[in-house]
């Protein structure tokens, strides 16, 4: 299987319950624990479909046979001068790790952004996690805090070279 055959897409509504059964597998997968139930993911994701505005998006993975397997979130930002989107959420099903489809949700992210005139983004991570190897190989440069600690933040300050090669 390659990264082709898999198709990138908005979510919508429809989606809601699907998207939350794989945000709660990706969140075990990634964290450990049982994190939040699936009623509990499927009440936050349908609350924000139901409060839809053009303020945030929420990009899907699907496999060939009509899986969801992936998922990328972008909200605007506000607080660090210099960059106005953010990557809120990225989660893929770790058997699908390392095919490319990271590759392609930040691309179709940065798309989108593009889009509503944002063209540079960061995210808050967890300085531990052991995918951000990812956004190092994918250009993102480190976010200290003014101690000089580096607690998982990491930035692009320009999103285009994102959008074109992925
Ligand atoms: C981060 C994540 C989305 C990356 O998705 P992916 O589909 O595996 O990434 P890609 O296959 O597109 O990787 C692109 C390149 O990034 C690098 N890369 C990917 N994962 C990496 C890792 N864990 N460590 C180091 N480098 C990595 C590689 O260079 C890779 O290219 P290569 O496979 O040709 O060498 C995925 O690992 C994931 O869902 N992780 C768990 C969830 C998570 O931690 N989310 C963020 C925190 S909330």
């Amino acid at each position: 299987m390659t990264a082709n055959d898999f198709r990138v897409r908005p979510a919508t509504a429809i989606d809601v319950p699907a998207l939350a059964r794989l945000h709660v597998a990706t969140f075990v997968e990634t964290h450990g624990g049982r994190g939040p139930s699936c009623a509990v993911r499927e009440r936050q994701w349908g609350e924000a479909f139901s409060q839809r505005s053009d303020d945030w998006f929420c990009v899907v993975i699907v496999s060939p046979d009509g899986e969801l397997v992936g998922f990328a979130k972008g909200v605007p930002h506000h607080d660090i001068p210099g960059y106005s989107g953010e990557l809120n959420k990225i989660y893929i099903l770790r058997q699908y790790h390392r095919l490319g489809l990271g590759r392609r949700l930040l691309g179709e992210v940065s798309r989108r952004f593009l889009a509503s005139g944002i063209t540079s983004m960061l995210l808050f991570g967890d300085a531990q996690n052991r995918s951000n190897g990812f956004y190092e190989r994918m250009g993102a440069e480190r976010l200290f805090a003014t101690n000089g600690d580096f607690h998982g933040g990491y930035a692009w300050r320009d999103i285009r070279p994102l959008a074109a090669h992925y």
